[in-house]
């Protein structure tokens, strides 16, 4: 196998043989060649259905045509200026039009950037120092929140990373997801709270839902101790529908981080939210944030197009809505008790019922996922590698293709 090879020398290249570290799976990974619509074409040969989507960026599928000509007639006029340029404005107006809470952006280079960017500006807002994230949430891989699960709501953050100092998530609080009172307790006792950040729909365990009245309650708590709300809709944004996550629930949040979807599927992040709360944010302000690739034109060309072609045909929500649920029909009444589902993120937990957190989540089989991930692959249907990371549909999915993927799910469970 070509893959196997090119893995082995990899090891020697690059830590672990990989560029991320979700990407080294055992005993080896595929390597891709190319992508088009629905599908990965491996090193070996293979033509697999792809269900992971670069985690969720492709809605439109790879290489989609409209993205690519964009992509394309961007090249012709040069990829990085290192100066302004419009296409900054039509983005930004774009995001500003699909979400009520959004008054003005900051675009980075990727959804880590953005989070990080977002709570150091709460801080800079606020005076305060502690931010409250969800147990098991994740919001990319800076210092601050690479914090354990489990290490408690009210005591200090314990390091999730070797090289991350105490001293930094001693700041980073944590509550578990669907869990108001645990948030309420943090908030009566706890005056240097700068922000509550959350994925509104937790898209990083799986994806888990927000009980009915969550969310609009987050935003009841939150407002009441005057701590700001961030909605990290990196992977909800235009995921969910036009407007995401918040839109969907009606919850306005104070600033709100954006990646994946509004980049086309190039590297791209975002940092939004109320003026008086952006206007801090440097040059207008002192909280420093900077960046050599930051509203590089490539990933505004793209993301520029994915935007406007979802917007163009906003009924392909609904059906990748509906495929997903031909999905969860397949699948044999014995498991379809952990199936969850929203608009195009689905996921199979293997256990008896959909999970409310992410300490449920983890009571997952997740030796029982392995053994049906193996046999998914064999039948050519690339899911995402983990029982933690949410499955997606994206528009080039076809029909033959949804059909495909729910007899796979019906005969390997
Ligand atoms: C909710 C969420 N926030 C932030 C990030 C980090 O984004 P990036 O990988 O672009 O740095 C991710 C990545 O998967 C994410 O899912």
């Amino acid at each position: 196998m070509r893959s196997e090879k090119l893995f082995t020398e990899a090891k020697n290249l690059m830590p672990g043989g990989v560029s991320s570290p979700v990407r080294a799976i055992k005993p080896y990974p595929f390597y891709t060649r190319s992508a088009a619509g629905s599908r990965l074409m491996t090193e070996d040969g293979e033509c697999l259905i792809d269900c992971c989507l670069g985690y969720g960026p492709l809605i439109l599928g790879h290489a989609h045509p409209t993205v690519r000509e964009a992509i394309c007639a961007c090249t012709e006029d040069g990829w990085l200026y290192g100066t302004p340029a419009e296409k900054e404005l039509t983005l930004a107006r774009m995001l500003i039009a699909d979400h009520p809470s959004v008054d003005m952006v900051r675009f980075v280079s990727s959804g880590s950037e953005a989070t990080m960017a977002a709570i150091r500006l709460a801080r800079g807002f606020t005076g305060r120092e502690d931010f409250i994230k969800i147990e098991g949430g994740f919001h990319g891989a800076h210092d601050g929140v690479l914090i354990k699960a489990g290490s408690g709501a009210t005591t200090m953050g314990v390091p999730d990373s070797a090289g991350v100092i105490p001293d930094v998530v001693r700041h980073t609080l944590q509550v578990p997801y669907n869990d108001l009172e645990a948030l309420s307790g943090i908030l009566e006792n706890n005056d240097n709270v700068a922000a509550f950040i959350l994925e509104p729909v937790l898209g990083n365990v799986g994806p888990i839902l927000p009980d009915d009245g969550y969310l609009a309650e987050v935003r009841k708590i939150t407002e009441e101790h005057d701590v700001l709300l961030i909605f990290d809709e990196v992977i909800t944004g235009y995921r969910l529908g036009i407007g995401g996550a918040q839109v969907k629930y009606g919850v306005t949040p104070d600033l709100t981080t954006f990646g994946k979807i509004i980049g086309g599927g190039l590297p791209i992040g975002c940092f939004s939210g109320r003026r008086d709360i952006m206007q801090l944010t440097a040059p207008a302000g002192p909280v420093y944030q900077a960046g050599t690739f930051s509203g590089n034109p490539l990933s505004l060309s793209a993301g520029i197009a994915c935007l406007k072609y979802l917007h163009d045909n906003r009924g392909l929500y609904s059906k990748l809505e509906k495929n997903a649920q031909i999905i969860g029909e397949s699948i044999p009444w014995a498991r379809k008790g952990g199936f969850v589902n929203l608009g195009s993120m689905f996921k199979l937990f293997f256990r008896n019922a959909p999970p409310r957190n992410y300490l449920e989540a983890k009571e997952s089989d997740t030796q029982a996922f392995s053994l049906f991930w193996n046999k998914m692959m064999k039948k050519g249907i690339f899911l995402p590698p983990s029982q933690f990371e949410t499955n997606f549909l994206s528009v080039a999915h076809t029909d033959d293709d949804v059909a495909t993927i729910a007899g796979a799910y019906s005969s390997c469970l």
